[in-house]
């Protein structure tokens, strides 16, 4: 069997690649590199042992897609490509759209003109929104997001809906991912965001490694334990290793699918720190400073549909996720650069 996977040199792209590819698909791969880099092919190689196929390609390339999926014989298809920064995606909401829902519009259409009808969309914990309770079931009313990158997830998936109310030949599994975090095992792939992090691990184990000074804790005035915020991690191979069970699911049903993807645990900023500092021996000096605009004070989720439905559920705990993250950063202290 063959998967397309789009944004497959990204982060939770790459570690799926291999996993398909460890698990006996053959992987194609459409990317642009605008949040990646030619390396991550070479590492994904070294680490499956497998060449996956690669297009250099924009999903809003319609001629682009058409070529993949003439000269590829493609089953389903794993839809990570997209752009993921809530504070970017206020300043420029357009290119969000664009990128991110255009994108997923040209997507399908090309898909439909050869008869692939099996997808599997990278969503977001995100589009819950602010008036939902934790612990968060698929179920809930979706929608009251404040950013421009929530509501492409929200309306990417109302699209999916529709799509699958006029053709129910249709297979789609809406993944929600909660917090992913960590590394592969070998530490030759990782998150490599540009710049300074915006996310929280990536910032952790920049101080750690000594390439920022410190973290800044955003409140520790919140309703929750130690008063800072809860969020649900998942380690990224988890993550990687429920795309296959959500690509069986394609493969064998047709339907709407919609699971939430994370461990169902909540951990705090302080506990995160604090599993990071014991594990990794590393210092990680921090300040409390205000808190930053638009977090919640507590998100996790009710994974239990997943383990029902897909027989998915989350192995690695907080400490695995804080190795693995370090172990990707202190080898590769400079990302892929190095
Ligand atoms: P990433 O930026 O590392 O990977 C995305 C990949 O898509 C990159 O390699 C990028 O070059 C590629 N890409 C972007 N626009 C493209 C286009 N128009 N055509 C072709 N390729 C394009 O991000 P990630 O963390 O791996 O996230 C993957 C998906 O999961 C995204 O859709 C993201 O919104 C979603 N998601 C991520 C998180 C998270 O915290 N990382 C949480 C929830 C959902
Ligand atoms: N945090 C800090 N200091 C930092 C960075 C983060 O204290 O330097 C805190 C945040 O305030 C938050 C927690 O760490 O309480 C986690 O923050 P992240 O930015 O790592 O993650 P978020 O939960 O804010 O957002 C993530 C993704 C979004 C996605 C959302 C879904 O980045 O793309 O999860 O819930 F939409």
């Amino acid at each position: 069997m063959s998967i397309l996977v789009t944004g497959g040199t990204g982060y939770i792209g790459s570690h799926t690649c291999i996993a398909l590819m460890e698990a006996g698909y053959d992987v194609v791969i459409a990317d642009n590199y605008y949040n990646s880099k030619p390396v991550v092919l070479e590492r994904i190689r070294e680490l499956a042992g497998k060449e996956p196929v690669f297009y250099n390609c924009d999903i809003r390339d319609r001629a682009g897609l058409d070529k993949i999926f003439t000269e590829q014989k493609i089953d389903s298809v794993i839809h990570f490509a997209g752009l993921k920064a809530v504070g970017e995606s206020c300043h420029m909401p357009l290119q969000y759209f664009d990128n991110n829902v255009s994108g997923t519009v040209v997507l399908l259409e090309v898909m439909a003109a050869h008869g692939v009808r099996r997808i599997v969309f990278s969503s977001s914990a995100t589009v819950y929104g602010s008036e939902n309770e934790s612990p968060l079931v698929e179920d809930m009313h979706i929608g009251s997001v404040s950013n421009p990158y929530g509501r492409t997830k929200v309306m990417i998936e109302e699209i999916l809906n529709d799509l699958y109310a006029s053709d129910d030949r249709w297979s789609i599994c809406k993944l929600r991912y909660f917090n992913p975090i960590g590394a592969h095992k070998s530490g030759r792939i990782g998150e490599d965001p540009n710049g300074i992090p915006n996310n929280l691990m990536p910032y952790i184990s920049r101080v750690a490694v000594g390439k920022l000074e410190q973290l800044t804790i955003f409140g520790n005035d919140y309703d929750t334990p130690d008063g800072t915020c809860v969020r649900d991690y998942i380690h990224v191979l988890d993550l990687a290793r429920g795309h296959i069970n959500a690509v069986q699911k394609t493969l064998a049903d047709t339907g709407l699918f919609t699971y939430n993807l994370g461990t169902g645990h909540g951990y705090s900023v302080l506990e995160v720190v604090n599993a990071f500092i014991k594990v990794t021996g590393q210092n990680v000096p921090y300040r409390i400073g205000p808190r930053r605009e638009g977090d919640l004070a507590c998100v996790y989720s009710d994974a239990s549909r997943a383990k029902a439905e897909l027989g998915w559920e989350a192995q690695y705990g907080i400490e695995d996720m804080c190795a693995d993250a370090w172990r990707w950063q202190s080898r590769n202290p400079d990302g892929y650069d190095g």
